[in-house]
Formats: structure tokens, sequence, C-alpha cells
């Protein structure tokens, strides 16, 4: 299937690694023209070569000045305004994923709050115009899980993508007519980078392949595997993004697209 992807201008923040380098990967491959963003250069810089990008940017996005300067670094790279934005960058900013509502800090739920709705939702204020001017936008929020179904520990993350699912479901709304959708994207337990050091040091084998650290996260309950009977890997995630970003979704806006192999109990 040809998603006419060909050409168009897109952003992946937080592309260096993950879900959002097997994101850009795929968009690549299907002939978008793609930046690569992250904090670590020498890695945004191995992947945009690897994929053929049109280009990095380089930052944090801890504020609205280094939003700014990752959207227009992003713009110069690709010789024009953002057309697909792919707010995917975030995490546990303030690793507090074992610890209960109450004892986390405050300044933590605000940390994570830039980390993982308003980094996106500056970009999207920075972004939207032009895309409302030229009649076509994408935006994909990448969130998690437990925005809708949270768990007892680590309320600063889940809060933050909470809000950010809010966010979107206003801006689908808002852009009425425009050409411009807005969706979610929510991934479950993903076997990232991240997840594989965590499996390897948790199991004492510094070799332990990718497959090898989710059938054994799976059968030693590390996490709960969900309905599919595995993790998910970064490419199920990129599928939907790219599904998403196609000119060809045009229909689907204010939309939560699940990607947990049926973790959340719910139809949403
Ligand atoms: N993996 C999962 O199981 C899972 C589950 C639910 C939701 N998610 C969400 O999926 C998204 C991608 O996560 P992932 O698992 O693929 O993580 P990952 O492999 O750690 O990649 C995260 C990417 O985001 C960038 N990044 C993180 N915080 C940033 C910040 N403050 N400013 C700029 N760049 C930042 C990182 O860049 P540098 O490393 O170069 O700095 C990296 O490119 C996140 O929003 C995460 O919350 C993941």
């Amino acid at each position: 299937m040809d998603l006419d992807l060909g050409g168009r201008r897109v952003l992946v923040t937080g592309s260096s690694s993950g879900i959002g380098e097997a994101t850009a990967t795929m968009l690549a491959a299907e002939g978008a023209r793609v930046v690569v963003h992250g904090r670590d250069r020498a890695r945004a810089e191995q992947v945009a070569s690897a994929i053929g990008a049109a280009g990095v940017a380089i930052g944090a996005l801890s504020d609205e000045a280094s939003v700014r300067a990752v959207h227009d670094a992003a713009v110069t790279a690709l010789g024009g305004p953002v057309e697909i934005l792919i707010n995917n960058a975030g995490g546990n900013a303030a690793g507090n994923s074992a610890v209960a509502p109450a004892d986390i800090a405050p300044a933590d739920f605000v940390a994570n709050f830039q980390a993982n709705a308003l980094a996106a939702i500056t970009l999207c204020h920075l972004a939207v115009p032009a895309m409302v001017a030229a009649k076509f936008g994408r935006i994909v929020n990448v969130s998690s899980a437990v925005a809708v179904q949270p768990n007892n520990l680590g309320a600063d993350y889940s809060a933050a993508k909470a809000a950010l699912n809010n966010f979107t479901v206003s801006l689908a709304g808002s852009l009425k007519g425009a050409g411009v959708t807005a969706n979610v994207l929510t991934p479950g337990v993903i076997v990232v980078d991240g997840l594989v050091r965590f499996g390897r040091a948790r199991f004492g084998d510094p070799e332990m392949g990718f497959e090898e650290v989710s059938r054994r996260l799976a059968e030693e309950k590390v996490f709960d595997v969900p309905p599919v009977g595995r993790f998910g890997y970064p490419r199920d995630l990129a599928m939907v993004a790219c599904l998403l970003a196609s000119p060809l979704s045009g229909f689907i806006t204010g939309a939560n697209y699940r990607v947990d192999g049926g973790q959340v109990r719910g139809l949403n």
C-alpha cells in the first residue's frame, strides 16, 4: 500500500533511539524527508545517516526557547515548514516510577509535564499555523498506557501523559475542516534499548539480545504480559505512526490508537 508519504517534511522528536528511531526509519523508507532529533548529537547523526534523513535537530526540549530552537533547526534542515510532527520524545523525566504519588516532589511533576506534555504542546504551537496555511498537517502525540490506566506509582509521568491526551483531543476539535489531524499513539510495554539494558542487568547477562530479554521479562513476570503473549517492539508503534502520518488518514482525528498488545482493559 502506498501511504503517499513521499517527499513529506517530517520531524520525529526523540528519534535518536527506541520508538522514535523505528518511526523515523519507517517514514524515511516510505520516502518522507525526515529530521532526526535527540539530545545526543552523535547518536542522532548515526541514525540520520543510516536512514538517509534530511538532517538532524539537536537539543533538549526543556523550555520554550529550547523547543523553538529544535523546531527552527528542523525547518531549516527540511527546507520548509514541518508537515508531519511526531511528538515522541519523553519518558519518566524524574525517575519516580516506584514512588507513591504523595511522596513525589512537586518539582518532579513540573519536570514530567515539560518533558511529556509541554514540549509537544509547544511544538504544536509552533508548527500548526503553517499546517493550517497549507491545508495539510499531521500530528501524532506519543503517550502511554498509564495515561488512561494509571499505576499507583509514578503519577508525575502518568498525569503528564494524560494531559497530553486531553490536549490532543482539544487540538483536533479546534482544527475543524483545516486538513490537519491530531491523534494520540499509545504504547504499552515496548522493548527499547533502555529496557534491554535493564533486563541484561537484572538477568546478569550483558550479551542478552532483544528477543531473549523480552522472553525472560515475560517468563519471570517482571511486567504483566499483555493478551497477545509478548511485549511490543518499536516497529509495532512505527507502523501505526506511519498510518496516522499518512495523507490517507484524513478522517482520523482526536483518536487514541493503543498499540499495547491488549494491555489496557478497555476499548480506549
Ligand atoms: N518503551 C516503552 O515501553 C514506552 C511505554 C509507554 C510510552 N512510551 C513513550 O514512548 C516515547 C519514546 O520512548 P522510548 O521508549 O522509545 O524511549 P528511548 O529509547 O529512551 O528514546 C527516547 C528519545 O527521546 C529523547 N528524549 C527524551 N527526553 C528528552 C528531552 N527532555 N528532550 C529531548 N529529547 C528527549 C531521547 O533523546 P536522547 O537520548 O538523545 O537525549 C531519545 O531519542 C516516550 O514518549 C515514552 O514516554 C514508551
